[in-house]
């Protein structure tokens, strides 16, 4: 199948409620302490952030998805039109599709062309490294003027897919490469299993210090490869389903990874619905957060703006029940981790390097 046809099949099914869960994100044991006396004021709340040089309006990535067809570009248009307007940062989907045809550079450059004064992100697949030089790499991203290159590491994905790229040997030391050559910032995310301490340490010792951990409760890639498979006709469902349940949940992920290292960026993504979402992810250590399937489905409804608004309001809600002004004190905000949580980081031992995250471990 054409990369054409099996993006137009990915934004379908992503559309569509099959394509999410069965995992939580584990969310729901997470609890920022209410505060009966907050000592702020709603309207001057302050929600911005720095990231990759810029001053960002709030927390906030729409993760890449998406490019390298008509359909495409107007998806890129508009989500750019959103990023622009609430300054918050963007990232394109993979730039395969214009590697293979550079006739395509228009579907992506849309982002930029309209998102100007926002960090944009360049996107390739892990898979795809092998096969192309970091001259190449250097120039998708200078085509787009990107200020960061998201490397996505999908093998979950591709193990299940029929046309999947099932080689993923020798990726660490390309990477490394790359981190140490690039013109711009790399940051490593999955695609919805999430990122494990482990991995992250291995990452960070290469250079690596954005990390998007992408963990499972969102979107499911097993589960929209699996819809693609019976769809053609190709039934992998025997053989796919029990993976898919497979991989770390997103909360868990933010604490796997913020156990490595002050010194990183921790994005929160996977199954980030809300403004309290977007709160919790950031008590429990990630600098800021992004999400996909949900701007994909609100822009597509012509309901982008209303969208934004309400996570923002939400957000600033929960900052206030929680008495912190920006985002800093919301990082400090006393939290209790209750439940599957608490089992995951307790046996795991994971460190979360700071006092306010209230756990008992005594499983
Ligand atoms: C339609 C669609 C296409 C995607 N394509 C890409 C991609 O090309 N590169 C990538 O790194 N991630 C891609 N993703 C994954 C997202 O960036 C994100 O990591 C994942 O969907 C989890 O976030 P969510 O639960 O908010 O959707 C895609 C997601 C969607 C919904």
């Amino acid at each position: 199948m054409s990369i054409e046809n099996r993006k137009k099949e990915h934004i379908e099914i992503a559309l569509s409620p099959e394509s999410q869960g069965p995992l939580t994100t584990l969310f729901e044991d997470v609890v920022l302490v209410h505060n009966a006396i907050p000592d702020v004021s709603y309207d001057e709340i302050d929600v911005s952030i720095n990231f990759l040089g810029h001053k960002l309006n709030a927390p906030l990535i729409i993760s890449g998805m998406t490019g390298g067809t008509e359909k495409a570009f107007e998806i890129n248009r508009r989500l750019a039109e959103l990023a622009e307007e609430f300054r918050i940062a963007i990232g394109v989907g993979s730039q395969r599709a214009m590697i293979e045809n550079p006739s395509l550079l228009y579907t992506y450059k849309v982002v930029r062309d309209i998102a100007k004064s926002v960090p944009v992100i360049a996107n390739i697949g892990f898979a795809q490294l092998k096969k192309i030089g970091i001259d190449q790499i250097e120039g998708m991203v200078s085509a787009i003027e990107a200020n960061a290159l998201a490397i996505h590491l999908n093998p979950a994905q591709e193990l299940v897919q029929v046309e999947g790229d099932k080689d993923f040997r020798g990726v660490l030391d390309i990477l490394k490469e790359l981190a140490s050559k690039l013109s711009v910032p790399l940051i490593i995310k999955e695609v919805g299993n999430g990122l494990s301490k482990e991995v992250a340490e291995k990452l960070y010792s290469i250079g690596i210090k954005i990390f998007d951990v992408a963990g499972a409760g969102g979107t499911n890639w097993v589960k929209i490869e699996l819809l693609r498979g019976l769809k053609s006709g190709a039934d992998m469902t025997r053989f796919g389903e029990v993976f898919t349940a497979w991989g770390i949940p997103t909360a868990a992920s933010i604490c796997e990874v913020r156990s490595v290292a002050e010194d990183i960026t921790v994005i929160g993504s996977g199954g980030i619905r809300s403004g309290l979402d977007i709160a919790k992810a950031i008590s429990l250590g990630a600098d800021l957060a992004a999400a996909a399937q949900p701007f994909l489905k609100s822009v597509a409804m012509g309901r982008g703006r209303e969208y934004v608004n309400t996570i923002l309001r939400q957000l600033k809600t929960a900052m206030a029940l929680v008495n912190s002004k920006n985002i800093e004190e919301l990082k400090h905000a006393p939290t209790v981790v209750l439940g599957r949580l608490a089992q995951w980081i307790c046996s795991r031992k994971l460190r979360l390097r700071n006092n306010h995250i209230y756990i008992h471990c005594c499983y």
